[in-house]
């Protein structure tokens, strides 16, 4: 008879884990107190519940500005228009991160240089940054994933000595701090996605952060059809209209009441997983940074070494623990394998010299193709929201997927 949940037998834990996102009456409120007031879009720009927002949020991330739009992939699109990054331009990011990162270098014009990510981390390369350099690079986008940082001590380092921007994808990364410095409040821009799925969420939204009044000042231009923030500059800029609107705003502040403490919850669970999964054969564990002084993470990502799992791959692990109770996902599939970067079949309109630079042939990223197309298995957040037990039936479902892994080639697929 089989074991694993996948082909029948009984999962390891039924009840599955607390949904997200979290909310109750208090954001029931909220929307209604906003739907009666009448005052729902982001116009005038930005809206009462949006300013207080972005301004909250950007304290709590340690910076000056908040600019809050409609999503976490418009946020870096601004955020490279605002620094008059555009055609012509290199912006260096990682091969290894959701499709979002280069297609807003693309969107503004730029040609997004993909780097290799660091074995232990998962996070951009600081010396493939380096040897990308060119004289076109304008700025580097690390991306903060999983339950990761970027080396922010490199990377800042790197852009300063050759006098670039740095725009952080934070999507992953809400209330991370590196140093005792917030994520996104490293360079000219944080940004951060308030997709359903993420740690702070109204469904949709993104926010910028940045402690240069100018930028913000610029970015609120840019996302409300570039109209003039500043009565004495009259600054018109070539924008449209990204605005969030207030409903949106609303969930985003009650979310915001709860991020600490869900934070601590997932921090303190995170580190009781550490303590047990370790022992899991065929299990690696890339433990945080230990520069990272608030844990606060989206998903933590472990490595399969598939000779352990019967040469099963990371989907099939992840089908797998889903069977059994515990949501995981494999993950983001390295650049070089996404269809959008390959001139051939996104048809992109990309100038001779873009199609060059984005050829396949060209991109080898053995690291982040090795961990994307095999390895990585991303554990949900809710994991780490249901106590030491929940982290304890994910373990044990791992150990046990591990060690009835024959069971993941005989059923297929
Ligand atoms: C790393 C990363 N960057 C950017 C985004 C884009 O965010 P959004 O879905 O809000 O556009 C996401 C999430 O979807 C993400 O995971």
């Amino acid at each position: 008879m089989a074991e694993l949940a996948l082909r029948g037998g009984a999962p390891v834990r039924p009840q599955g884990y607390p949904a997200w996102p979290v909310h109750d009456e208090r954001d029931v409120e909220a929307v209604a107190e906003v739907v009666r007031s009448g005052h729902w879009g982001g116009f005038p720009e930005p809206g009462p519940l949006a300013a207080e927002f972005a301004g909250r949020f950007a304290a709590y991330q340690g910076s000056r500005h908040g600019v809050v739009m409609v999503n976490g992939t418009v946020t870096m699109e601004v955020a490279l228009k605002a620094l008059v990054i555009g055609w012509g331009d290199e912006v260096i990011v990682p091969a290894l991160t959701f499709a979002a990162t280069p297609y807003a270098a693309m969107a503004a014009g730029a040609l997004p240089v993909f780097c290799d990510v660091l074995p232990d981390t998962l996070t951009i390369d600081p010396d493939q940054v380096e040897a990308a350099v060119t004289s076109r690079t304008r700025a580097i986008m690390p991306v903060h994933l999983g339950h990761q940082m970027a080396d922010m001590d490199r990377l800042t380092e790197i852009a300063r000595r050759h006098g670039l921007a740095l725009v952080e994808d934070c999507a992953h990364a809400h209330g991370q701090r590196w140093r005792d410095r917030g994520a996104g409040s490293f360079g000219a821009f944080g940004s951060f996605s308030h997709q359903s799925t993420k740690l702070l969420t109204a469904g949709e939204g993104g926010s910028l952060i940045t402690n240069d009044e100018g930028l913000a000042r610029r970015a609120h231009s840019l996302i409300d059809c570039g109209r003039a923030k500043d009565p004495e500059e009259k600054e018109f800029t070539f924008g449209a209209n990204y605005r969030l609107g207030e409903l949106h705003a609303a969930l985003l502040l009650c979310a915001l009441e709860r991020l600490p403490g869900q934070q601590a919850q997932r921090a303190e669970a995170g580190r009781h997983f550490e303590q047990l999964a370790g022992q899991v054969p065929g299990i690696r564990l890339l433990p945080p940074d230990p520069r990272i002084t608030r844990w606060s993470f989206y998903r933590y990502i472990v490595l399969i070494d598939p000779e352990a799992f019967a040469g099963a791959g990371n989907r099939r692990v992840c089908q797998a623990l889903e069977a059994e109770g515990v949501g995981a996902w494999e993950g983001y599939e390295p650049m070089s394998r996404y269809d959008l970067f390959q001139p051939a079949l996104s048809r992109l309109p990309v100038a001779v010299e873009h199609a060059t630079r984005l050829d396949p042939a060209r991109m080898s990223f053995p690291v982040a193709e090795d961990a994307g197309l095999r390895r990585t298995v991303y554990l949900d957040e809710n994991v780490f929201r249901a106590g030491r037990r929940g982290v304890e039936d994910a373990v044990e479902a791992l150990a046990k997927v591990q060690r009835h892994a024959d069971e993941l080639v005989e059923a297929g697929t």
